[in-house]
C-alpha cells in the first residue's frame, strides 16, 4: 500500500536498518524499483525530483502511474511516494494535492530562521493530510538535476542548528549534510561521523543519508549506526542502467526497439536496488 515515510522510518531506526529511497527517472525505474521491493520484500521509499516529474509529465502523472503497476503487481510491500529535494512551499503542496505521501522541503540555501519557517509551514499542511516530512541542514556537494552544490559551497550541518531546526519544525526525518555527494564521489567519500553521532543524539529522529551511490558498505554500517534510517540512491541505478543500454547496442548496432534496449536496462536497476535493499538491511522487513 502507498503510505507515509513516518512509520516505515521510525521501524527501521529502532531495528537498525536503512529503507532506500531509489529515484524515478522513467517507466522501467518504476517497474524496476516496485519489483524489485516486492521480490526482496521490502518497504520502499520512491524518490522524485522536480527535473524528473517535468520529464515524466509532473507530478499526478507519476502518482497514477505508481498506483497502476502496485494494481498490476500486487504490491503488498509498503510504498511512498516523495518530493525529492521540494525546492519551495509551493512545490510541496503541488505534489502533496497530486497525492505523494511524502515531502522534502530543502531550505539548506537558506538562512536558518528562514530554512525552519519554510519548512514549518509544510509540515503544517502536510502533517494536516498524514503526509511525512524531510528538511535538510547544510550544503550536500555534487549535482542532481537542478540542484548543483560546489565543492566551495558544501558545508557540514552544525550540531546545534540541526537540534534547533528538528524541534522547531517536527520534522519526521532529517538530512544533515555530512560529506556526501550527489553523483559519483571523486575519490573516497569523507563522512564527519563525529558530528553525525552527536547530531543522532542530538536530534532523536531517522537520518537521512543523501548520495548514496558509492559509499562503502562499511560507512553505510555506520550511518545506520548513528541514526540513519534512509538512504537515497539515484546515480548508481542509472549507471547500471545506461551500461546495459550501452552493451545492448553494442552487441546489436541495428537495434531500434525500445523494448529490446531498455527491457535490459530494466533488469538492470532490479539487480542494483535489490542489492541495495540487502546492504541496506530492509529486505524482509516489510
Ligand atoms: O536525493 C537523491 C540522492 O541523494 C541521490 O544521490 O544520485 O548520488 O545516488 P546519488
Ligand atoms: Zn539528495
Amino acid at each position: 500500500p502507498l503510505v507515509s515515510m513516518k512509520d516505515m522510518l521510525n521501524k527501521a531506526k529502532a531495528e537498525s536498518y536503512a529503507v532506500g529511497q531509489f529515484n524515478l527517472n522513467n517507466l522501467e525505474f518504476t517497474q524496476a524499483i516496485l519489483q524489485a521491493a516486492e521480490e526482496e520484500k521490502s518497504p520502499v521509499i520512491l524518490g522524485v525530483s522536480e527535473g524528473a516529474a517535468r520529464y515524466m509529465g509532473g507530478f499526478k502523472t507519476i502518482v497514477a502511474m505508481v498506483n497502476a503497476l502496485m494494481e498490476e503487481y500486487k504490491v503488498t510491500v509498503p510504498v511512498a511516494i516523495h518530493l525529492d529535494h521540494g525546492s519551495s512551499f509551493e512545490k510541496c503542496v503541488e505534489a502533496i494535492h497530486a497525492g505523494f505521501t511524502s515531502v522534502m522541503i530543502d531550505g539548506s540555501h537558506h538562512p536558518l530562521e528562514e530554512n525552519i519557517a519554510i519548512t514549518k509551514q509544510v509540515v503544517a499542511v502536510a502533517h494536516a493530510l498524514g503526509v511525512s516530512v524531510e528538511a535538510e541542514l547544510g550544503r550536500i556537494g555534487g549535482q542532481e538535476d537542478d540542484l548543483i552544490v560546489d565543492d566551495a559551497d558544501a558545508a557540514y550541518a552544525i550540531p546545534s542548528e540541526c537540534k534547533e531546526l528538528v524541534e522547531a519544525t517536527g520534522v519526521d526525518c532529517f538530512a544533515p549534510a555530512l560529506g556526501s555527494v550527489h553523483g559519483p564521489y571523486k575519490g573516497e567519500p569523507n563522512l564527519g561521523f563525529d558530528r553525525m553521532k552527536e547530531i543522532d543524539e542530538l536530534v532523536g529522529i531517522p537520518l537521512v543519508l543523501h548520495g548514496g551511490t558509492g559509499i562503502p558498505t562499511a560507512d553505510i554500517q555506520k550511518a545506520i549506526s548513528f541514526g540513519h534510517a534512509k538512504i537515497n540512491v539515484n546515480t548508481e541505478s542509472q549507471i547500471s542502467s545506461a551500461k546495459a543500454v550501452r552493451e545492448t547496442l553494442a552487441a546489436k548496432p541495428e537495434e531500434y526497439d525500445p523494448r529490446k534496449y531498455l527491457g535490459p536496462a530494466r533488469d538492470a536497476i532490479k539487480e542494483t536496488v535489490k542489492g541495495k535493499m540487502r546492504e541496506f538491511g530492509s529486505s524482509n522487513k516489510a
